[in-house]
Protein backbone atom coordinates (compact mmCIF):
# COMPACT_ATOMS: atom_id res chain seq x y z
CA UNK A 1 0.00 0.00 0.00
CA UNK A 2 2.71 2.36 0.78
CA UNK A 3 4.35 2.60 -2.52
CA UNK A 4 5.14 6.11 -3.09
CA UNK A 5 6.36 8.80 -0.01
CA UNK A 6 2.83 9.08 0.69
CA UNK A 7 1.63 6.36 3.37
CA UNK A 8 -1.57 5.26 1.44
CA UNK A 9 -1.55 5.01 -2.74
CA UNK A 10 -4.49 2.30 -2.96
CA UNK A 11 -5.71 3.49 -6.09
CA UNK A 12 -3.90 4.40 -9.66
CA UNK A 13 -6.06 6.90 -11.58
CA UNK A 14 -4.31 5.72 -14.52
CA UNK A 15 -4.92 2.20 -14.56
CA UNK A 16 -8.05 2.34 -12.00
CA UNK A 17 -6.89 -0.43 -9.88
CA UNK A 18 -7.73 -0.77 -6.74
CA UNK A 19 -6.03 -2.23 -3.18
CA UNK A 20 -8.87 -4.64 -1.49
CA UNK A 21 -7.96 -4.14 1.78
CA UNK A 22 -8.91 -0.80 2.32
CA UNK A 23 -12.39 -2.41 2.69
CA UNK A 24 -11.37 -5.15 5.57
CA UNK A 25 -8.14 -3.89 7.62
CA UNK A 26 -9.13 -3.03 10.72
CA UNK A 27 -5.58 -0.85 11.13
CA UNK A 28 -6.80 1.11 8.08
CA UNK A 29 -10.68 1.32 9.82
CA UNK A 30 -8.90 3.27 12.39
CA UNK A 31 -7.11 5.50 11.01
CA UNK A 32 -10.29 6.05 8.84
CA UNK A 33 -12.10 6.89 12.05
CA UNK A 34 -9.56 9.47 12.82
CA UNK A 35 -8.90 11.02 9.25
CA UNK A 36 -12.16 10.66 7.77
CA UNK A 37 -14.62 10.70 10.33
CA UNK A 38 -13.00 13.13 12.74
CA UNK A 39 -12.64 15.98 9.98
CA UNK A 40 -15.22 15.90 7.84
CA UNK A 41 -18.44 17.24 8.01
CA UNK A 42 -20.98 14.68 8.38
CA UNK A 43 -24.22 14.40 8.42
CA UNK A 44 -25.85 13.63 11.61
CA UNK A 45 -30.13 14.58 11.71
CA UNK A 46 -32.51 17.26 10.04
CA UNK A 47 -34.21 19.83 11.91
CA UNK A 48 -37.43 19.00 12.04
CA UNK A 49 -36.28 15.97 14.60
CA UNK A 50 -35.84 18.84 16.93
CA UNK A 51 -38.46 21.15 16.10
CA UNK A 52 -38.94 22.39 19.76
CA UNK A 53 -36.42 23.99 22.56
CA UNK A 54 -34.95 20.85 24.43
CA UNK A 55 -35.94 18.60 22.18
CA UNK A 56 -32.73 16.12 21.78
CA UNK A 57 -31.73 13.17 19.06
CA UNK A 58 -29.45 10.74 19.40
CA UNK A 59 -27.40 10.13 16.48
CA UNK A 60 -23.45 9.35 15.78
CA UNK A 61 -20.45 10.61 13.97
CA UNK A 62 -18.68 7.98 12.69
CA UNK A 63 -18.20 5.53 15.93
CA UNK A 64 -18.99 8.10 18.20
CA UNK A 65 -22.45 8.46 19.69
CA UNK A 66 -24.17 12.03 19.78
CA UNK A 67 -26.45 14.10 21.34
CA UNK A 68 -27.92 16.72 18.90
CA UNK A 69 -30.06 18.96 20.83
CA UNK A 70 -31.79 22.42 20.13
CA UNK A 71 -31.04 23.93 23.64
CA UNK A 72 -32.89 26.54 25.47
CA UNK A 73 -32.14 29.22 23.43
CA UNK A 74 -33.29 27.40 20.36
CA UNK A 75 -29.45 26.66 19.08
CA UNK A 76 -28.61 23.34 17.58
CA UNK A 77 -25.58 21.95 19.25
CA UNK A 78 -23.71 18.26 19.07
CA UNK A 79 -22.14 16.70 22.18
CA UNK A 80 -20.31 13.81 22.29
CA UNK A 81 -22.61 11.32 24.37
CA UNK A 82 -20.13 11.20 27.42
CA UNK A 83 -19.55 11.99 30.52
CA UNK A 84 -16.76 13.64 31.77
CA UNK A 85 -16.16 11.89 34.62
CA UNK A 86 -15.41 8.49 34.27
CA UNK A 87 -17.25 8.60 30.38
CA UNK A 88 -20.35 6.62 30.94
CA UNK A 89 -23.17 7.63 28.40
CA UNK A 90 -25.45 10.05 29.16
CA UNK A 91 -28.16 9.91 27.06
CA UNK A 92 -29.59 6.36 26.40
CA UNK A 93 -32.85 6.88 24.82
CA UNK A 94 -33.16 8.26 20.97
CA UNK A 95 -35.47 11.09 20.66
CA UNK A 96 -36.60 13.19 23.39
CA UNK A 97 -36.97 16.58 25.02
CA UNK A 98 -34.57 17.47 28.34
CA UNK A 99 -33.20 21.24 29.33
CA UNK A 100 -30.53 18.85 31.70
CA UNK A 101 -28.44 15.96 30.82
CA UNK A 102 -27.83 14.11 34.04
CA UNK A 103 -25.45 10.98 34.10
CA UNK A 104 -26.72 7.71 35.65
CA UNK A 105 -23.04 6.51 36.78
CA UNK A 106 -22.43 9.47 39.58
CA UNK A 107 -25.25 11.74 38.81
CA UNK A 108 -23.20 14.13 37.05
CA UNK A 109 -25.93 16.89 35.52
CA UNK A 110 -24.73 19.09 32.14
CA UNK A 111 -27.15 21.89 31.19
CA UNK A 112 -28.17 21.47 27.40
CA UNK A 113 -25.99 24.21 26.48
CA UNK A 114 -23.16 21.44 27.48
CA UNK A 115 -22.07 23.07 31.50
CA UNK A 116 -21.48 20.90 33.78
CA UNK A 117 -23.97 22.14 36.04
CA UNK A 118 -24.10 20.27 39.27
CA UNK A 119 -21.82 17.51 40.80
CA UNK A 120 -22.94 15.55 44.02
CA UNK A 121 -20.48 16.04 46.81
CA UNK A 122 -18.62 18.90 45.12
CA UNK A 123 -17.58 20.77 48.06
CA UNK A 124 -17.38 17.69 50.32
CA UNK A 125 -16.32 15.06 48.45
CA UNK A 126 -14.04 17.08 46.37
CA UNK A 127 -13.17 19.43 48.90
CA UNK A 128 -14.21 22.44 46.63
CA UNK A 129 -11.07 21.58 44.03
CA UNK A 130 -13.19 20.53 41.21
CA UNK A 131 -12.43 22.25 37.83
CA UNK A 132 -16.29 22.39 36.53
CA UNK A 133 -15.66 25.05 34.12
CA UNK A 134 -13.15 22.17 31.87
CA UNK A 135 -15.53 19.51 32.06
CA UNK A 136 -18.75 20.48 30.05
CA UNK A 137 -19.72 17.81 27.18
CA UNK A 138 -17.45 17.60 24.50
CA UNK A 139 -18.69 19.88 21.32
CA UNK A 140 -18.82 19.19 17.90
CA UNK A 141 -19.16 22.71 14.96
CA UNK A 142 -22.78 22.27 13.88
CA UNK A 143 -24.28 23.49 10.55
CA UNK A 144 -27.03 23.47 8.70
CA UNK A 145 -28.04 23.13 4.86
CA UNK A 146 -31.55 23.07 3.86
CA UNK A 147 -32.66 21.65 7.12
CA UNK A 148 -30.29 18.60 7.15
CA UNK A 149 -27.88 19.09 10.13
CA UNK A 150 -23.89 18.28 9.66
CA UNK A 151 -21.25 18.05 12.71
CA UNK A 152 -17.42 18.51 12.33
CA UNK A 153 -15.34 17.81 15.48
CA UNK A 154 -12.41 19.58 13.62
CA UNK A 155 -11.55 23.32 14.02
CA UNK A 156 -9.57 23.45 10.88
CA UNK A 157 -12.18 22.37 8.85
CA UNK A 158 -13.42 24.49 6.53
CA UNK A 159 -16.90 25.92 6.07
CA UNK A 160 -20.10 23.37 5.83
CA UNK A 161 -20.85 26.00 2.82
CA UNK A 162 -17.37 25.75 1.11
CA UNK A 163 -17.00 21.53 2.20
CA UNK A 164 -20.58 21.10 -0.18
CA UNK A 165 -19.15 23.66 -2.64
CA UNK A 166 -20.58 23.67 -6.10
CA UNK A 167 -22.54 20.17 -5.32
CA UNK A 168 -25.00 22.40 -3.93
CA UNK A 169 -25.67 23.14 -6.87
CA UNK A 170 -27.14 19.81 -7.75
CA UNK A 171 -28.53 19.03 -3.89
CA UNK A 172 -30.77 22.47 -4.50
CA UNK A 173 -32.93 20.93 -6.84
CA UNK A 174 -33.82 18.19 -4.49
CA UNK A 175 -33.35 19.67 -1.06
CA UNK A 176 -34.03 23.59 -1.55
CA UNK A 177 -37.02 23.78 -4.01
CA UNK A 178 -39.49 25.74 -2.22
CA UNK A 179 -39.70 28.29 0.71
CA UNK A 180 -41.31 25.99 3.55
CA UNK A 181 -38.25 23.50 3.39
CA UNK A 182 -38.31 20.07 4.20
CA UNK A 183 -39.01 17.40 7.10
CA UNK A 184 -37.25 13.80 7.33
CA UNK A 185 -39.18 10.98 8.23
CA UNK A 186 -37.60 7.72 9.83
CA UNK A 187 -35.41 6.56 10.19
CA UNK A 188 -35.35 3.26 9.76
CA UNK A 189 -32.44 1.50 10.79
CA UNK A 190 -31.25 -1.46 9.67
CA UNK A 191 -27.03 -3.20 10.03
CA UNK A 192 -25.13 -4.34 7.10
CA UNK A 193 -22.47 -7.08 6.89
CA UNK A 194 -19.99 -4.92 4.59
CA UNK A 195 -17.54 -2.50 4.50
CA UNK A 196 -19.49 1.56 4.22
CA UNK A 197 -17.09 2.46 1.44
CA UNK A 198 -18.80 -0.09 -0.54
CA UNK A 199 -22.35 1.63 -0.32
CA UNK A 200 -20.94 5.07 -0.97
CA UNK A 201 -19.61 3.96 -4.46
CA UNK A 202 -22.16 2.02 -5.35
CA UNK A 203 -24.28 5.63 -5.53
CA UNK A 204 -22.71 6.23 -8.65
CA UNK A 205 -22.64 2.95 -10.29
CA UNK A 206 -25.21 3.30 -12.91
CA UNK A 207 -23.38 0.30 -15.03
CA UNK A 208 -25.02 -2.50 -12.42
CA UNK A 209 -28.64 -1.54 -11.84
CA UNK A 210 -30.07 -3.38 -15.37
CA UNK A 211 -27.83 -6.44 -14.02
CA UNK A 212 -28.15 -6.33 -10.26
CA UNK A 213 -31.57 -4.60 -10.02
CA UNK A 214 -33.20 -6.95 -13.07
CA UNK A 215 -35.90 -8.93 -11.23
CA UNK A 216 -36.54 -5.98 -9.50
CA UNK A 217 -36.98 -3.81 -11.95
CA UNK A 218 -39.72 -6.53 -13.80
CA UNK A 219 -41.75 -6.59 -10.89
CA UNK A 220 -41.71 -2.88 -10.76
CA UNK A 221 -42.48 -2.65 -14.32
CA UNK A 222 -45.78 -5.01 -13.72
CA UNK A 223 -46.58 -3.20 -10.68
CA UNK A 224 -46.54 0.43 -11.23
CA UNK A 225 -45.79 0.82 -15.21
CA UNK A 226 -42.24 1.82 -15.08
CA UNK A 227 -40.52 0.99 -18.13
CA UNK A 228 -37.63 -1.35 -17.78
CA UNK A 229 -33.88 0.05 -17.31
CA UNK A 230 -31.89 -1.57 -20.13
CA UNK A 231 -28.03 -1.40 -20.27
CA UNK A 232 -28.48 0.12 -23.87
CA UNK A 233 -30.51 3.37 -22.47
CA UNK A 234 -27.79 3.52 -19.65
CA UNK A 235 -25.05 3.81 -22.14
CA UNK A 236 -27.17 6.32 -24.22
CA UNK A 237 -28.40 8.37 -21.34
CA UNK A 238 -27.75 12.20 -21.57
CA UNK A 239 -28.15 11.95 -17.73
CA UNK A 240 -24.85 13.27 -15.58
CA UNK A 241 -22.42 11.83 -13.47
CA UNK A 242 -20.48 14.67 -11.90
CA UNK A 243 -17.67 14.41 -9.02
CA UNK A 244 -17.87 17.84 -7.52
CA UNK A 245 -15.55 19.12 -4.78
CA UNK A 246 -14.87 15.63 -3.44
CA UNK A 247 -19.10 14.66 -3.67
CA UNK A 248 -20.15 12.18 -6.34
CA UNK A 249 -23.72 12.80 -7.73
CA UNK A 250 -26.14 11.97 -10.61
CA UNK A 251 -28.37 14.29 -12.30
CA UNK A 252 -31.25 13.22 -14.53
CA UNK A 253 -32.86 15.10 -17.18
CA UNK A 254 -36.89 15.58 -16.85
CA UNK A 255 -39.31 14.78 -19.36
CA UNK A 256 -41.64 17.97 -18.37
CA UNK A 257 -41.13 20.21 -15.81
CA UNK A 258 -44.20 18.79 -13.60
CA UNK A 259 -42.65 15.01 -13.72
CA UNK A 260 -42.48 13.77 -10.35
CA UNK A 261 -38.83 13.98 -9.28
CA UNK A 262 -38.91 10.94 -6.97
CA UNK A 263 -38.09 7.59 -7.99
CA UNK A 264 -39.68 5.36 -5.65
CA UNK A 265 -43.58 6.12 -4.63
CA UNK A 266 -45.16 7.00 -7.62
CA UNK A 267 -47.44 4.74 -9.46
CA UNK A 268 -50.33 4.86 -12.17
CA UNK A 269 -52.57 5.48 -9.65
CA UNK A 270 -51.10 8.51 -7.98
CA UNK A 271 -48.87 9.81 -10.89
CA UNK A 272 -51.26 12.92 -11.81
CA UNK A 273 -51.46 14.07 -8.20
CA UNK A 274 -47.74 14.62 -8.18
CA UNK A 275 -47.77 16.41 -11.40
CA UNK A 276 -50.51 18.51 -10.33
CA UNK A 277 -48.33 19.61 -7.00
CA UNK A 278 -45.01 20.44 -9.21
CA UNK A 279 -46.92 22.75 -11.36
CA UNK A 280 -48.77 24.29 -8.25
CA UNK A 281 -45.32 24.37 -6.78
CA UNK A 282 -43.14 25.21 -10.09
CA UNK A 283 -42.80 29.27 -10.09
CA UNK A 284 -42.21 29.18 -6.45
CA UNK A 285 -39.09 26.90 -7.71
CA UNK A 286 -37.80 29.20 -10.42
CA UNK A 287 -37.56 31.87 -8.64
CA UNK A 288 -35.45 29.85 -5.69
CA UNK A 289 -33.37 28.26 -8.44
CA UNK A 290 -33.40 29.39 -11.73
CA UNK A 291 -35.51 27.68 -15.34
CA UNK A 292 -32.72 24.85 -15.37
CA UNK A 293 -32.69 23.69 -12.22
CA UNK A 294 -36.40 23.93 -10.93
CA UNK A 295 -37.81 22.61 -14.75
CA UNK A 296 -35.31 20.56 -16.13
CA UNK A 297 -33.22 18.36 -13.48
CA UNK A 298 -33.80 16.15 -10.85
CA UNK A 299 -31.10 14.62 -8.18
CA UNK A 300 -30.37 10.92 -8.82
CA UNK A 301 -28.62 8.62 -6.70
CA UNK A 302 -25.45 10.58 -5.06
CA UNK A 303 -23.30 10.80 -2.12
CA UNK A 304 -21.90 13.19 -0.09
CA UNK A 305 -18.18 12.63 0.91
CA UNK A 306 -17.42 10.83 3.51
CA UNK A 307 -20.85 8.38 4.18
CA UNK A 308 -23.98 10.63 3.38
CA UNK A 309 -25.88 8.37 1.05
CA UNK A 310 -28.86 8.81 -0.81
CA UNK A 311 -30.75 12.17 0.55
CA UNK A 312 -30.92 11.74 4.18
CA UNK A 313 -29.09 8.30 4.68
CA UNK A 314 -26.73 7.43 7.62
CA UNK A 315 -24.01 5.24 7.05
CA UNK A 316 -22.56 4.94 10.43
CA UNK A 317 -19.52 2.52 10.27
CA UNK A 318 -19.29 -0.11 12.96
CA UNK A 319 -15.73 -1.30 12.43
CA UNK A 320 -14.33 -2.69 8.98
CA UNK A 321 -16.97 -5.41 8.49
CA UNK A 322 -19.94 -4.15 9.38
CA UNK A 323 -22.35 -0.86 8.58
CA UNK A 324 -25.53 0.56 10.61
CA UNK A 325 -27.64 2.24 7.96
CA UNK A 326 -30.08 4.84 9.34
CA UNK A 327 -32.43 6.17 5.84
CA UNK A 328 -34.55 8.90 6.21
CA UNK A 329 -37.42 9.67 3.87
CA UNK A 330 -36.95 13.69 3.21
CA UNK A 331 -40.62 15.56 1.93
CA UNK A 332 -41.42 19.04 1.02
CA UNK A 333 -42.64 20.37 4.42
CA UNK A 334 -46.04 22.03 2.39
CA UNK A 335 -46.54 18.52 0.33
CA UNK A 336 -49.93 17.45 0.39
CA UNK A 337 -49.86 13.84 3.35
CA UNK A 338 -51.30 11.68 0.44
CA UNK A 339 -48.33 12.28 -1.33
CA UNK A 340 -45.90 11.88 1.75
CA UNK A 341 -47.75 8.64 2.56
CA UNK A 342 -46.96 7.61 -1.39
CA UNK A 343 -42.92 8.50 -0.52
CA UNK A 344 -42.79 6.99 2.65
CA UNK A 345 -44.20 3.10 1.34
CA UNK A 346 -42.20 3.38 -1.70
CA UNK A 347 -38.94 3.93 0.07
CA UNK A 348 -40.10 1.25 2.37
CA UNK A 349 -40.55 -0.97 -0.56
CA UNK A 350 -37.52 0.21 -2.55
CA UNK A 351 -34.79 0.63 0.65
CA UNK A 352 -34.01 -0.98 4.17
CA UNK A 353 -34.81 -4.59 5.02
CA UNK A 354 -38.32 -4.51 3.18
CA UNK A 355 -37.18 -2.96 0.25
CA UNK A 356 -36.67 -5.25 -3.10
CA UNK A 357 -33.89 -2.97 -4.59
CA UNK A 358 -31.81 -2.70 -1.12
CA UNK A 359 -31.42 -6.82 -0.65
CA UNK A 360 -30.10 -6.55 -4.66
CA UNK A 361 -27.40 -4.26 -3.34
CA UNK A 362 -26.93 -5.78 -0.12
CA UNK A 363 -25.59 -9.25 -1.30
CA UNK A 364 -23.33 -6.91 -3.81
CA UNK A 365 -21.89 -5.00 -0.99
CA UNK A 366 -21.29 -7.98 1.29
CA UNK A 367 -19.65 -10.25 -1.09
CA UNK A 368 -17.24 -7.30 -2.06
CA UNK A 369 -15.99 -6.63 1.43
CA UNK A 370 -15.84 -10.83 2.25
CA UNK A 371 -13.68 -11.09 -0.73
CA UNK A 372 -11.16 -8.45 0.65
CA UNK A 373 -10.37 -10.49 3.52
CA UNK A 374 -9.87 -14.08 2.44
CA UNK A 375 -5.61 -14.50 1.52
CA UNK A 376 -5.49 -15.03 -2.14
CA UNK A 377 -8.16 -12.90 -2.88
CA UNK A 378 -7.16 -9.80 -1.48
CA UNK A 379 -3.65 -9.95 -3.35
CA UNK A 380 -5.91 -9.22 -6.44
CA UNK A 381 -7.14 -5.62 -7.51
CA UNK A 382 -10.01 -4.58 -7.99
CA UNK A 383 -10.92 -2.35 -11.87
CA UNK A 384 -12.40 0.81 -11.72
CA UNK A 385 -10.98 1.51 -15.25
CA UNK A 386 -14.10 2.44 -16.84
CA UNK A 387 -13.87 5.79 -18.62
CA UNK A 388 -10.56 6.74 -17.66
CA UNK A 389 -9.77 10.00 -19.60
CA UNK A 390 -13.65 9.95 -20.52
CA UNK A 391 -14.54 13.09 -18.09
CA UNK A 392 -13.76 17.01 -17.83
CA UNK A 393 -15.62 20.16 -17.93
CA UNK A 394 -18.90 21.10 -18.85
CA UNK A 395 -20.54 24.38 -19.95
CA UNK A 396 -23.70 23.51 -18.14
CA UNK A 397 -22.80 21.59 -15.20
CA UNK A 398 -20.51 22.15 -12.20
CA UNK A 399 -17.39 19.37 -11.19
CA UNK A 400 -16.00 16.93 -13.17
CA UNK A 401 -18.52 15.19 -15.36
CA UNK A 402 -18.08 11.86 -16.88
CA UNK A 403 -18.82 11.58 -20.90
CA UNK A 404 -21.19 8.44 -20.28
CA UNK A 405 -23.76 8.40 -17.53
CA UNK A 406 -22.24 4.73 -17.37
CA UNK A 407 -18.99 5.89 -15.77
CA UNK A 408 -16.08 4.96 -12.65
CA UNK A 409 -14.80 8.61 -12.91
CA UNK A 410 -17.11 8.91 -9.42
CA UNK A 411 -16.00 6.16 -8.29
CA UNK A 412 -12.12 6.32 -8.56
CA UNK A 413 -12.27 10.00 -7.39
CA UNK A 414 -14.30 9.05 -4.47
CA UNK A 415 -11.04 6.78 -3.39
CA UNK A 416 -8.72 9.37 -4.86
CA UNK A 417 -10.20 11.90 -1.73
CA UNK A 418 -10.76 8.90 0.71
CA UNK A 419 -6.59 9.01 -0.12
CA UNK A 420 -6.34 12.62 0.55
CA UNK A 421 -7.69 12.55 3.59
CA UNK A 422 -5.85 9.56 4.82
CA UNK A 423 -2.40 11.12 3.88
CA UNK A 424 -2.85 14.99 5.53
CA UNK A 425 -1.20 15.22 8.59
CA UNK A 426 -4.50 18.13 8.72
CA UNK A 427 -6.74 20.35 6.88
CA UNK A 428 -4.55 22.48 5.25
CA UNK A 429 -3.38 19.74 3.33
CA UNK A 430 -6.33 18.77 2.08
CA UNK A 431 -7.58 20.24 -1.07
CA UNK A 432 -11.14 22.23 -1.64
CA UNK A 433 -12.33 23.23 -4.38
CA UNK A 434 -13.63 27.03 -4.56
CA UNK A 435 -17.11 27.83 -5.30
CA UNK A 436 -18.07 29.05 -9.19
CA UNK A 437 -21.31 27.92 -9.82
CA UNK A 438 -23.80 30.27 -11.17
CA UNK A 439 -26.76 29.29 -8.97
CA UNK A 440 -28.74 31.08 -10.22
CA UNK A 441 -32.10 32.09 -8.24
CA UNK A 442 -32.73 33.32 -4.46
CA UNK A 443 -31.78 29.72 -2.64
CA UNK A 444 -29.29 30.15 -0.25
CA UNK A 445 -27.61 27.54 2.17
CA UNK A 446 -30.63 28.05 4.76
CA UNK A 447 -33.67 29.54 2.87
S1 LIG B 1 -19.38 8.67 35.04
FE1 LIG B 1 -20.91 10.17 34.96
S2 LIG B 1 -21.10 10.86 37.00
FE2 LIG B 1 -19.52 9.41 37.10
FE1 LIG C 1 -28.39 -0.69 -6.64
Amino acid sequence: MAGHSKKYNVIDLETGKLDPRIFSDNDIYQEELEKIFGRSWLMIGHESLVPKVNDFFHTYMGEDPVILTRDSKGTLRAFLNMCRHRGARIVHTDIGNAKNFFCAYHGWTYSNEGKLEYVPGAEEAYYGALDRECLGLVEARVNTYAGIVFGNWDAGAPSLEDYLGDARWCLDVAFNRLDSGTEAIGPMKWIEPLNWKTAVDNCSDNYHVPTTHLASILAQGRQFGIPRTTHEQQFQSPNKHLFINGHSLTMRFLERPDQARQMHGVTQDNRAMFEEYYRATQSEAERRLGVVRASQLQLGNHSLFPNGVLGLRLAHPRGPLETEFWHFVVVEKDMPNELKRALRMGSGNYNGVTGLFEQDDMDNWRSVTRSSRTPVARKYSQDLSMGIGRAGSDLDFPGVVSERYTSENNQRNFYRRWQEFMNAKDWREIPIEPITAEFGGTAEMNG
